[in-house]
C-alpha cells in the first residue's frame, strides 16, 4: 500500500509535541507538507521530517499533495480550514474544541459527508490507558450504574505550552472563543459521555475570569451535569491549578467507587462496596510536561487506511462541544440549560 500524504496545518505545540511525532513513528504516513504564518516553525518541522513548508494554508492546500491534513491552529481557525480541506477532497483530523459554534460543528460534518472524507477530533483523553482500563471496568457491570460523578481537568495554564507562551492567542478571546473551557472542560465532556455511555441532558454553569489578567477568556468554570440516564454530577475546569493540577475523574456507583488518575502510580482504584480495593497501574496520564503517545494519530491513520470511519467523529466532537457552549449559555442566563 501506499504511504498516507499528511500535511500539518498550525507547527505550534500540539503539533510539535504529539502530532508531527506520532505521524513520524506511524510507518503508513509520509509526512508532506507544514504550515504556519510563522513560517520558521513550518521550515524547522520540514528541515526534521522532511516535506515543504508554507506560509499559509491555502497556498499549502493548493500546491501540496495531500490525503490527509491535521488541524492544530487556533481555535476560531478549525472550521474554515476543516471545510476548505474537506472541500478539497483531505480526510481531515482537527484539534478540540472542533469549533466554536454547533453551526460551524455542523457545516464541517456536512462537508466531510459530502466530500467522502473523515472527519475526526482530537480528544485524546479517550485513547489515554487510564481511561481505557476504566470504561473496561464500568462496561463489565460489575459496579453497576454510574449514581454522581465528579470529571476535573486543570493546569497553571497555557502560558508554559503555547509556542507564543504568554502572549498566546489562547488569551485573545477573538482567535480563542473559549478559554480553560474550550481548552480543558471540552476535554472533561467528552471523556464523561464517552465513559457512561450517555449524553448530557442539562447543565448549569458558573465560568469566570478569576485570576489571569489581560484577558476576557474564562479561566475557571464549575458546571452541573444531568444526564439522560439519570446521573448526576460535576465538571470543573481551570486555568489557575498553580500547584498541583489535576486531571481525575471519580464515579459513586450502585456497587462501589472507581476512582480514575486520583493517586499517582495507581491510575485506577476500585473501591466495592462488599469486597477488595483493586489497584491498576496502567501507565500515567499525560500531563503538559510529560506526553506520552496520543493514540489520536495513529487511529486516524487507522480510519484511513482500512476506510473505516473513525470513532471520534465530527458528531462525537459537536455533542461534546454542545455541553460546553450550554454551560456558556447557563452562565450568560443565569438558567439550566437544557439539550
Ligand atoms: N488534544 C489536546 O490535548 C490539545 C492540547 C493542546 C492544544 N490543543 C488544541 O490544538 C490547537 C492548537 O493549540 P497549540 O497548543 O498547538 O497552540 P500553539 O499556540 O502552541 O500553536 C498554534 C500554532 O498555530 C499557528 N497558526 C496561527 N494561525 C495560523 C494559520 N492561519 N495557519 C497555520 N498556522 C497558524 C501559530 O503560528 C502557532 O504556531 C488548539 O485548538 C488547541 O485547543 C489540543
Amino acid at each position: 500500500m501506499s504511504k498516507i500524504k499528511v500535511a500539518v496545518i498550525g507547527c505550534g505545540a500540539i503539533a510539535q509535541r504529539r502530532h508531527i511525532p506520532e505521524y513520524a513513528d506511524n510507518g503508513n504516513v509520509e509526512l508532506v507538507a507544514f504550515a504556519d504564518p510563522i513560517l520558521e516553525r513550518a521550515e524547522s518541522m520540514a528541515e526534521t521530517y522532511g516535506g515543504q513548508a508554507f506560509a499559509s494554508f491555502e497556498e499549502l492546500l493548493a500546491q501540496a499533495d495531500v490525503d490527509a491534513v491535521s488541524i492544530c491552529t487556533p481555535n476560531h481557525l478549525h472550521a474554515s480550514m476543516a471545510i476548505a480541506a474537506a472541500n478539497a477532497g483531505k480526510h481531515v483530523l482537527v484539534e478540540k474544541p472542533m469549533a466554536t459554534t454547533l453551526e460551524e460543528g455542523e457545516r464541517m460534518i456536512e462537508a466531510a459527508r459530502n466530500n467522502g472524507v473523515f472527519l475526526m477530533v482530537g480528544h485524546n483523553q479517550r485513547p489515554m490507558p487510564p481511561h481505557v482500563k476504566a470504561k473496561e471496568i464500568l462496561d463489565s457491570g460489575e459496579l453497576g450504574k454510574v449514581l454522581t460523578f465528579r470529571t476535573s481537568f486543570g493546569h497553571p495554564g497555557p502560558e508554559a505550552w503555547s509556542v507564543d507562551g504568554a502572549e498566546s492567542w489562547f488569551f485573545r478571546k477573538d482567535e480563542a472563543i473559549m478559554g480553560a473551557m474550550g481548552d480543558l472542560g471540552v476535554h472533561k465532556s467528552d471523556f464523561i459521555r464517552y465513559l457512561l455511555n450517555d449524553e448530557v441532558a442539562e447543565v448549569a454553569g458558573f465560568i469566570g475570569t478569576l485570576d489571569k489578567e489581560g484577558t476576557d477568556v474564562d479561566d475557571n468554570a464549575a458546571c452541573l451535569l444531568r444526564m439522560k440516564g439519570g446521573a448526576i454530577g460535576t465538571l470543573v475546569a481551570s486555568w489557575t491549578q498553580y500547584k498541583g493540577g489535576d486531571n481525575s475523574t471519580v464515579l459513586w456507583c450502585e456497587r462501589g467507587v472507581m476512582k480514575i488518575g486520583t493517586v499517582d502510580g495507581d491510575e485506577v482504584i476500585v473501591e466495592p462496596v462488599d469486597g477488595l480495593v483493586e489497584t491498576y497501574k496502567v501507565g500515567a496520564m499525560a500531563t503538559n510536561e510529560k506526553q506520552v503517545p496520543s493514540g489520536v494519530i495513529d487511529a486516524f491513520v487507522d480510519s484511513i487506511a482500512t476506510n473505516t470511519p473513525p470513532a471520534i467523529s465530527g458528531e462525537e466532537g459537536l455533542k461534546s462541544l454542545q455541553v460546553i457552549l450550554a454551560a456558556f449559555e447557563s452562565q450568560r442566563t443565569g438558567q439550566f440549560v437544557k439539550l
